[in-house]
């Protein structure tokens, strides 16, 4: 039997701002948490639908290096754009905010303090690429190299994009940094890592025996990870572009991107509600359901989740329902390749044609499996049941409400 709860926390993923939102977020994440939101609204429950930028990570600071300006400069521009797409298209978020503000900084900060101080993290020393001519370690984007699989030379140090191999930075042949071009020594660092092997028996119990209603690609997901056994994951990296390790001796180190991203949930939360928001995350009441793309699934079901058990005093999400994906005519949508319907390209082409897309993007979403948009459909369903079908049935009730009801619509009940 599920728990009855007197209001709902309804999350949806931070999109990261390094570039404009396409129709792959709006079908996967943000139309079905506004649907949500919007029918719990009506329904006259209390519920509070939370959005945000992700503005750390590497492919921010890749960008701004191409571009010559600053990693500042890239989410100032992008989050701007984004958060007038999501207005726009009518996502009814009660807030919009973003990571690099301060109270996230803040939170993001005492958070891994908490966890630090009680004992929750591991540290480690490894070996990691340093670029000795630019002064700094090296993420595994900044090496290129030969892919030992294909021969690639330009693969990157976590994946070759010519043969789709996943690699590790000490697996390319002639490794160089694409800061300087130099040569890569490797140097010891040291990391913070939450053991998730040591979270792994409440894990199975809570999703594997106590959530077996989640959705099938979301609980498959989650126990092939767990029957795979989970290992520490570094929560930390050393890089200037992020909120700052708050230790002594962290100094030139951020919070991992993964660490700090979902605690934008809470932080925009308080952001809204800085008297009230412990009631939203904390009171047993209150039910949270995190809403993302099949991507971030680990992250909200598993490492999120010990996060906030190892901290101790917060809720954990009572259901995640995650989408597949939506290609386009075919195809995977691409950021990099330019592959995507973004949105305010097509508000360009369709001006206020905004609910045709919701529509669409409804009607195709990729609740089960991977569905692909295509122009042919869009245009079938919007003739066809759009025009067709909902305007003739409007068309119908109007004609016969001037015609037998003096224009009036009769109350529920009345005939
Ligand atoms: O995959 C993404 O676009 C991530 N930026 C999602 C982050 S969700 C949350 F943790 F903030
Ligand atoms: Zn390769």
């Amino acid at each position: 039997m599920s728990k009855k709860f007197k209001r709902t926390l309804i999350t949806s993923a931070l999109p990261y701002a390094n570039g404009p939102v396409h129709i792959g977020h709006l079908a996967g994440v943000y139309v079905p948490a506004d649907i949500y939101s919007r029918y719990l609204r009506l329904k006259g429950e209390e519920a509070l639908f939370i959005g945000g930028s992700d503005e750390h990570g590497i492919p921010i600071t890749i960008k701004a290096r191409k571009e010559g300006v600053t990693p500042q400069d890239i989410v100032d521009r992008y989050h701007k754009l984004i958060k007038k797409s999501f207005e726009e298209f009518g996502i009814t978020f009660d807030i919009y905010s973003r990571t690099t503000s301060e109270i996230h900084k803040k939170t993001a900060s005492d958070f891994f303090q908490t966890l630090y101080e009680k004992g929750e993290f591991e540290e480690q020393e490894s070996e990691q690429y340093y670029d000795e001519e630019a002064g700094q370690f090296l993420a595994d984007r900044y090496i290129t190299g030969t892919c030992p699989h294909c021969g690639n030379k330009n693969a990157y140090g976590d994946q070759c994009e010519q043969c789709g191999t996943s690699l590790s930075p000490n697996d390319l042949i002639n490794p160089k940094s694409t800061l300087s071009g130099s040569v890569p020594v490797m140097r010891k660092t040291k990391h913070w890592y939450l053991p998730l092997n040591k979270h792994e028996a409440w894990l199975r119990q809570w999703i594997l025996e106590d959530h077996k209603e989640w959705k099938s690609n979301v609980y498959g997901q989650c126990k092939s990870w767990l029957d795979l056994g989970l290992q520490p994951r570094a929560v930390s990296r050393d890089l200037d572009w992020g909120v700052p390790v708050p230790v002594e001796g962290a100094e030139g180190k951020v919070l991992y991107v993964w660490f700090d991203a979902p605690i934008g949930y809470i932080s925009n939360t308080k952001e809204l509600l800085p008297d009230e928001w412990e009631k939203w995350w904390k009171d047993k009441d209150t039910r949270l359901v995190h809403f993302i793309g099949k991507d971030n699934i680990v992250f909200h079901c598993i490492v999120f989740p010990s996060m906030l058990k190892a901290e101790g005093t917060f809720n954990l999400p009572d259901n995640v329902p995650a989408n597949e994906f939506l290609n386009l005519e075919g195809d995977k949508i691409s950021t990099s390749r330019n592959w995507a319907v973004w949105l305010h390209e097509y508000l360009e082409e369709f001006p206020g044609k905004q609910d045709v897309l919701r529509y669409v993007l409804t009607a195709n979403a990729p609740e089960t499996k991977d569905n692909d948009f295509t122009w042919k459909d869009f245009q079938a369903r919007n003739n066809n049941e759009l025009v067709a079908v909902l305007g003739n049935f409007v068309n119908r009730a109007l004609v016969l409400t001037q015609k037998y009801f003096d224009n009036k619509v009769p109350a529920a009940g009345e005939l």
